[in-house]
């Protein structure tokens, strides 16, 4: 049996606003990242995840789409996203853009014209309501950025649906012009030569009828895993992705692992692969808001992904990630940062490459990227962040110093900081001040530091992805856990009938026997040099066979 060439393959992700930027005005651009293109063939990597570069007023980052087929300018034109294809198809390196089909801009063409009558043809494109008997919102929904997830449009008289910003109003997916129009719209990227779309919160895209008031979760109960999701999304597979090989990849914040595998099930796919949030949920209280951080246990984190794993092991498919541009950076969230920093990125890397599914690497990660500690709340641009320091300092009453603290270590702008390319000023990104400061750590973390050293996370990354290649029970062995219990040790098998590896990772700064069982197995990559030790040092990790 032949795998499809996405279960094989190592994926890269591409926030193009910070990669790199060509033109000096401080964005990164897609001329940028053709100029970083041999660096990602150097990778190993098979697919790219080009973050939104369409047409946008940037209220969240491109995430608020004005025209879903036009580039925004300051990323450069079609010509520049042609010659970006070209330049990773000619590497062998498949390209998936990334599709924001929940809602749009308040700026595109649609919702201007939805907007502009209650008998527009277009109305019904995005949700209206009118105000409740008190003149208040429709009901009690809250925006995941914060508010009530309704504005008021004064010309109108009526409230439209947002469940992020306001400036990103949530399209209607129970008009079926809409979904047409939406369907013809991704055939045109599909004729253009694209491998595939990730799908910006798809699971949030069937509304209950009626909608209804919310839970303890302000709506989101109510909006995720909707009742006519499977409906839209075997639709779409069957409008735009029919008798092509291009992949479909969900990002699925609060979908169950039963729903998951259903959805991913080779069998009758609606979606090849999804990104749960469950592992990114374990630093919070359950209800609490993720400024609310509380200390991430390995074991949890174990439990979690072994689960994921043994869940989807028959017929589902996992994106793997731990890091992307809405979390904290890897090595800061997972690892330790201070003290075993390169260590702990590598082991988190090998994790990473070494579970059963695809995995996608967040771009800066491969060389250990970190959070930044801003001084103040000016130097943050993430709109989720400024939000929230309004709801910190305000309605929760909290001084400066404790709502920073807690900004740290969750903003999204942790991941969102220049990729870290040399020790040059603006860390080798632009000739210019970046939109967003550069982690002032980058004199000594970089890429081209990286490439100097041989033991480097870079080195280590490309290692890894080769072995993980030419590995056949790294890619489609199945997981076990090896140890459920051990505190500090996460040891787990990767098999198929004829092959297997162990995995050792020692998720402590101190050292860890190796169980005498593994001691005859030979190491194969390790991130230390004294690879046939007994025990495992801080942060070590090592692959057997
Ligand atoms: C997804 C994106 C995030 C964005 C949100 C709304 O979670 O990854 O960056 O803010 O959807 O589009
Ligand atoms: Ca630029």
């Amino acid at each position: 049996m032949t795998l499809p060439w996405w279960k094989t393959c190592v994926a890269y992700q591409i926030y193009p606003r910070s990669f790199c930027d060509s033109n000096g005005d401080g964005v990164g651009d897609l001329r940028g990242i053709i100029s970083k293109l041999d660096y990602l063939a150097s990778l190993g990597i098979g697919m790219l995840w080009l973050c939104p570069v369409y047409a946008s007023p940037n209220d969240d980052n491109g995430y608020d789409i004005s025209d879903y087929e036009a580039i925004q300018p300051e990323f450069g034109t079609l010509e520049d996203w042609a010659a970006l294809r070209d330049g990773l198809h000619a590497r062998g390196i498949r390209l998936v853009m990334d599709l924001v089909a929940n809602h749009s801009s308040d700026e595109h063409a649609w919702f201007v014209e939805s907007r502009a009558a209650k008998d527009s043809d277009k109305r019904d494109w995005y949700i209206w309501r009118p105000p409740a008997a008190d003149g208040g919102p429709p009901n009690d929904w809250q925006s995941v950025f914060g508010g009530p997830a309704w504005e008021l449009d004064e010309a109108s008289g009526e409230y439209y649906l947002h469940l992020f910003t306001r400036k990103q109003p949530d399209l209607n997916w129970a008009n079926p012009q809409f979904r047409d129009a939406l369907f013809a719209m991704m055939q045109r990227w599909v004729a253009l030569g694209i491998d595939g779309f990730r799908m910006d919160v798809i699971n949030l895209i069937s509304k209950p009828d009626g909608l209804g008031q919310g839970g303890n979760e302000g709506g989101m109960d109510r909006a995720l895993n909707g009742p006519r999701l499977r409906d839209y999304l075997a639709e779409m597979r069957h409008e735009v992705f029919a008798g092509t090989d291009l992949v479909t990849i969900g990002e699925t914040p609060g979908m169950p692992l039963d729903l998951a595998r259903e959805i991913t099930d080779e069998r009758a796919p609606l979606l090849d692969m999804q990104f749960h949030f469950e592992h990114v949920d374990l630093d919070h209280a359950p209800g609490a808001s993720k400024w609310d951080s509380t200390p991430m246990t390995m074991p949890a984190l174990r439990a979690t992904l072994s689960r994921w794993q043994a869940g989807m092991e028959a017929h589902g498919w996992n994106s793997l990630y731990l890091g992307n541009h809405d979390q904290p950076r890897t090595v800061s969230r997972y690892g330790d940062d201070v003290r075993y920093r390169r260590e702990s990125a590598m082991l988190l890397m090998t994790l990473l490459l070494t579970l059963k599914g695809t995995p996608f690497i967040y771009q800066g990660d491969e060389i250990g990227m970190a959070n930044v500690a801003f001084d103040s709340i000016d130097d943050y641009r993430d709109i989720e962040t400024l939000n929230a320091w309004r709801w910190l300092t305000g309605e929760r009453g909290l001084d400066a110093a404790t709502a920073l603290a807690m900004i740290r270590k969750k903003s999204r702008d942790n991941a969102r900081t220049p990729m870290q390319w040399s020790a040059a000023p603006n860390a080798g990104f632009s000739s210019a001040p970046p939109w967003i400061a550069p982690n002032p750590d980058y004199a000594d973390h970089n890429v081209a530091a990286a490439e100097a050293e041989p033991d480097s996370v870079l080195h280590y990354t490309r290692r890894l992805i080769a072995l993980r290649a030419q590995t056949p029970a790294l890619t489609c062995g199945h997981y076990r856990l090896l140890d459920a219990e051990h505190p500090a040790l996460w040891l787990f098998e990767r098999a198929t009938p004829s092959s297997r590896c162990v995995i050792a990772l020692n998720f402590s700064a101190t050292a860890q026997a190796l169980p005498a069982e593994f001691g005859t197995l030979s190491c194969v990559l390790g991130n230390t040099a004294d690879r046939a030790a007994e025990t495992l040092a801080a942060w070590e990790a090592r692959i057997l066979i």
